[in-house]
């Protein structure tokens, strides 16, 4: 399973990507807006410098709710860099708009999805990524590993290639989950990958190691 960050801040996007294992990194405008990034000169050159620390499988959002808007903004953003993928609201013009992109070799990643009807046609028109937003599911009394397990089975019924990015992941567990599901991508805040990390008994057993090597020095 891929492992994208999902946030605009750049110490974090770092910190990750430290780590050696993060495959990419998810934008949307209320992530940009909590940097503070204003001005489209600024928000591009923005996406320009996280796809120069990461190089791979940047997703930038466009704002343009119809086809035209979409596919002006699709072809300004995939212009910026090689890394950039255009994440793209399943709504009917977004749905065309993907097709286009599809058709233009623009990546794309299609962005809030809560059905597995939507992520048919995600896939049905082309695109690169599904996001299915599952912490927004579960805050809604629905199941959204459910939903990824359900995507994930569909998907393989057609041979779709569309890849299915677990989103609005809100702990590990979601990860993990998302992971035995068949998820292809999850993209997570720092606190969950982070939390990965976390056993108690990983803590003991390391201080004991390091105690009982003491004592072997004494
Ligand atoms: O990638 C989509 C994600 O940013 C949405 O997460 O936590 O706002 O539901 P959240």
């Amino acid at each position: 399973m891929k492992f994208f960050i999902d946030t605009a801040n750049l110490q974090q996007i770092k910190e990750a990507n430290d780590l050696g294992i993060l495959d990419g990194v998810t934008t949307n405008p209320s992530l940009m807006a909590k940097e503070g990034i204003k001005g489209e000169e600024n928000i591009l050159k923005h996406y320009v410098t996280i796809c120069e620390m990461v190089g791979k499988n940047v997703s930038a959002e466009v704002i343009s709710t119809d086809f035209d808007g979409m596919v002006k903004e699709a072809k300004k953003l995939s212009a910026l860099h090689p890394a950039i993928v255009v994440k793209i609201p399943m709504i009917k013009d977004g749905v065309k708009a993907l097709k286009w992109c599809s058709d233009n070799n623009i990546k794309t990643n299609c962005t809030l999805v809560f059905s597995a009807g939507q992520a048919i046609l995600a896939a049905k028109a082309g695109a690169n990524f599904v996001s299915p937003f599952i912490g927004r599911v579960d805050d809604s009394n629905w199941d959204g590993v459910q939903l990824i397990e359900q995507i994930v089975h569909i998907y393989g019924n057609y041979g779709y290639k569309t890849e299915v990015l677990a989103a609005s992941i809100r702990n590990p567990l979601h990860i993990v989950r998302c992971a035995e599901a068949g998820a292809d991508v999850c993209t997570c805040p720092l606190s969950s990958i982070m939390g990965l990390l976390k056993h108690p008994l990983t803590d003991i057993g390391l201080q004991q190691f390091l105690e009982d090597h003491k004592k072997s020095q004494a």
